[in-house]
C-alpha cells in the first residue's frame, strides 16, 4: 500500500462537479507534482485532499481513510497545506504565524527549536520577525507560508502553486529549499506547479490532470518526457 492513496476521488462545488474520479499515488519520502492548465481541478484536488469540501472516493494516508474527516482531524494527521496564493494571517506578526503552525504541537521546547531552524532556512524571515506578515513583500509572505506548514513538523506537505507571482531567482531559491526539506525531513510533498521545468527538478511522481481526471501520470521522468506533456507544460 502506497503512503497516499487517492482511490476514485470525487469533489465539487455545489452541484458543480470538478473532479470526477481521480487516481494517484505517492510513497513515503516522495515529491509528487501534479500538473494541469488552468481549471483543471488541481486547488480542488488539494481542498478534497484536506477536508475542505464533501468529498467521495477514498483517501488512504498511511493506511487511514480521511474521506469524511473534516481540516482539524487531518491536520492533526500532520498533514499540512499552503494553499493558492499564501496562507498566513496578516494581522499577525511572523514570529506569531510560524507559532500558529504548530497549534496541535505540545512538545515547547521542539516548537522553539524548529522555529529558529526557519530563521536559518529563511533568513529574511528573521530579519522581520516582529513584523506583520501583511506588510511583507509577496516572495516573503510565499516564505512564510511555507514555513508555517513546516512548523507543524508534517508528514506531508502540499503546496499550491507556490512560484505564483515570484521573480525567476526567488523561484529557483524556493525549488531548491523544497528539495533539501524533502532530503533532510524526508517530508513527503505533493506540489501543485505551472512551473514544471523546476517542478520535476525535485519530483520523482508526476500527474497530469485534465478537467478533472488524471490523464498521464507514473514516473516523473517518464511522464517529463512524454512529447504531449513537453509541448503542453515544458515548452518545448
Ligand atoms: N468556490 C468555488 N465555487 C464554484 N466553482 C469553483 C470554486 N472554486 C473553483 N471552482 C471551479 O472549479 C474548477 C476547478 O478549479 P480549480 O481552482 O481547482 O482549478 P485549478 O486547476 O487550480 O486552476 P488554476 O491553475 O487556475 O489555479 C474551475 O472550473 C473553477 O471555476
Ligand atoms: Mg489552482
Amino acid at each position: 500500500m502506497s503512503f497516499l492513496e487517492v482511490k476514485n476521488l470525487e469533489a465539487g462545488y455545489g452541484p458543480v462537479q470538478v473532479l470526477r474520479g481521480l487516481d494517484f499515488a505517492v510513497e513515503e519520502g516522495e515529491v509528487a507534482v501534479i500538473l494541469g492548465a488552468n481549471g483543471a481541478g488541481k486547488t480542488t484536488t488539494l481542498r478534497a485532499l484536506t477536508g475542505m469540501i464533501s468529498t467521495k472516493g477514498s483517501v488512504l494516508f498511511d493506511g487511514e481513510e480521511l474521506v469524511g474527516k473534516d481540516t482539524d482531524a487531518i491536520v492533526r494527521r500532520r498533514i499540512a497545506h499552503v494553499p493558492q496564493g499564501r496562507g498566513t494571517v496578516s494581522q499577525f506578526s511572523v514570529e506569531d504565524n510560524l507559532q500558529l503552525g504548530a497549534y496541535i504541537r505540545k512538545d515547547k521546547a521542539a516548537i522553539a527549536a524548529d522555529k529558529e531552524k526557519m530563521f536559518v532556512m529563511f533568513p529574511r524571515l528573521l530579519e522581520r520577525r516582529k513584523q506583520a506578515a501583511g506588510s511583507l513583500s509577496g516572495g516573503e509572505q510565499q516564505m512564510l507560508a511555507i514555513a508555517r506548514a513546516l512548523m507543524l513538523s508534517p508528514r506531508l506537505l502540499l503546496l499550491d502553486e507556490p512560484s505564483l507571482g515570484l521573480a525567476p531567482l526567488i523561484v529557483r531559491d524556493l525549488f531548491n529549499t523544497l528539495g533539501e526539506i524533502n532530503r533532510e525531513f524526508g517530508t513527503t510533498m505533493v506540489v501543485v506547479e505551472q512551473n514544471a521545468n523546476l517542478a520535476f527538478k525535485i519530483a520523482q511522481k508526476a500527474f497530469v490532470l485534465e478537467t478533472g481526471s488524471i490523464v498521464a501520470g507514473g514516473d516523473a521522468k517518464t511522464v517529463e518526457s512524454d512529447d504531449s506533456v513537453r509541448k503542453a507544460y515544458l515548452g518545448y
